[in-house]
């Protein structure tokens, strides 16, 4: 096993405590000031820390603070008796502090506790380092509704079954096909969309099966097609409503015998593909009146996912709307600094008609458009939005504390040890607000699947 990390934060470091966790496997890094902490803290990824709260004075305090809001260190204080009357140092060690002993006490015990709380912080930062309550994927939400897809998500990923995936233009269609097939074991192999509504319909025959040279004039060599060119991995029909009745045949066909035709060949192919395909326009009223075959959508649609419209998404779209000005704020001529409270108001009032895509490219033009330090109500083109909706004023302290946090996870891309630091809390209170705020996701154990947020 690695050796242990300790580092023992001490005015008057105890050489019997030292050689009491050498002997235990520890390897011990004494420091008698503040200000080397964070150097040896950044070179280890997980240690336990020991703050020898009783020779410390009260100017000292920020400083011990700040170091035990370090991320990746499980700390144990030992105080000297009556030490802990002290209002500003119970914070610290209630904030902080995995545990605390009062001295005088058996080596043995601190020993022990300091085990306890490296264990702890090494339980917690595979699982939740990366992780982030605010995403998957690409896909930022925190939402229940988006919390629920996620969780869809990462079912279908483990099937082979085709995926039918609706809801408005600009929800996130494509992005959710994309996850499906980043979380399936086809991640490796190619992942193929087809826009149905973009390729005239008399070349679809062409583009999805391909043909052999000298198919039909002007076929000068042979052209694999993109259902083809997808094997091993997954095909995306996108607006999938608009697929020609002719080609809704020979899709029909692939699904039941898994084979393609080229155009002009003597023989089917074998092709191995998962089908996800997603639309906009409504599929019953399509089936209803001839558009679509019957047969071929429930072929498709065997396992379905509905993607909400931005506006059920509540602070989602704060999140998104910050989330989209860090994307796009190096485009600003100036040093902008966020949205002016008008514009925040604005953007949640708003109904968004074109979904995330259209916060997207608002905010991306109100970046360029700006003129002061932040994005305003009027840069958005949303001033019809302005008009406060009245709130109680706890209505309005818990919704300031959930943007908050919410702003400081996604500043930190999840890592909850840091923001967590910005927030001025400790992570175990930055934990229960979570859970208040009913933001974190269901963990399944399942390291793959595990909520990551990796900006584009
Ligand atoms: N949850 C999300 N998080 C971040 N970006 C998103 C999210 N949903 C959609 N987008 C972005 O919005 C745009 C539209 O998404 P897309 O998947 O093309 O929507 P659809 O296919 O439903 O029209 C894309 O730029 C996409 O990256
Ligand atoms: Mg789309």
């Amino acid at each position: 096993m690695d050796k242990r990390h300790l580092i023992y934060l001490s005015r008057e470091p105890s050489a019997d405590l030292t050689a009491r966790f050498r002997e235990a496997g520890w390897d011990v890094e004494t420091v008698q000031s503040t200000r080397s902490v964070a150097r040896l803290v950044r070179d280890r990824p997980v240690a336990g820390g020991l703050v020898d709260l009783s020779g410390f004075a009260g100017s000292d305090l920020d400083s011990i603070e700040a170091c035990l809001a370090l991320p990746n260190v499980g700390w144990v204080a030992i105080a000297a008796a009556g030490q802990l009357s002290d209002m500003r140092l119970r914070r610290l060690v209630r904030d902080y502090c995995f545990d605390y002993i009062t001295l005088p006490a058996r080596p043995e015990r601190i020993v022990d506790a300091i085990g306890h709380a490296c264990g702890m912080v090494s339980l917690e930062e595979p699982s939740l380092g990366d992780a982030s309550p605010s995403g998957e994927g690409q896909m930022v939400g925190a939402s229940e509704v988006m919390l629920a897809l996620f969780r869809v998500i990462r079912k279908v990923a483990t099937t082979d079954a085709p995926v039918f995936i609706s809801g408005e233009s600009g929800t996130g269609k494509e992005l959710t096909a994309v996850a499906i097939h980043e979380r399936s074991r086809r991640r490796n192999e190619p992942f193929v969309a087809i826009n149905c509504g973009a390729i005239p319909p008399h070349l679809m025959q062409s583009e999805l099966f391909g043909y052999e040279r000298g198919a039909f004039t002007g076929a000068n060599q042979r052209k694999i097609g993109r259902v083809e060119s997808a094997n091993g991995g997954t095909v995306f029909f996108d607006e999938i409503g608009d697929l020609p009745l002719e080609s809704q045949a020979s899709l029909l066909r692939f699904l039941q015998e898994g084979k393609v035709d080229r155009l002009g060949g003597h023989a089917p192919i074998d092709v191995d593909v998962r089908i996800i395909s997603a639309t906009h326009v409504d599929m019953e009223s399509a089936v209803n009146e001839g558009r679509f075959r019957t047969d071929l959508y429930h072929r498709l649609c065997v396992l379905q996912v509905d993607e909400p419209p931005l506006r059920e998404r509540g602070s989602d779209i704060e999140l998104l709307a910050l989330y989209m000005f860090e994307r796009f704020r190096k485009e600003a001529s100036q040093r902008l600094h966020g949205f002016t409270s008008d514009a925040l108001i604005a953007i949640r009032n708003y109904g968004w008609p074109g979904n995330v895509r259209e916060l997207g490219n608002r905010v991306r033009r109100s970046i360029v458009m700006a003129e002061g330090r932040r994005i305003t109500a009027r840069d958005l083109e949303l001033t019809d939005h302005v008009e406060v909706v009245p709130v109680t004023l706890s209505q309005a302290r818990e919704s300031a504390e959930r943007q908050a946090i919410e702003l400081a996870l996604l500043r930190h891309r999840g890592r909850l040890g840091e923001a967590a630091v910005e927030l001025g809390v400790s992570r175990v209170t930055l934990y229960r607000l979570l859970s208040s705020h009913r933001m974190r996701p269901v963990e399944g154990g399942d390291d793959d699947a595990s909520p990551t947020q990796a900006r584009t």
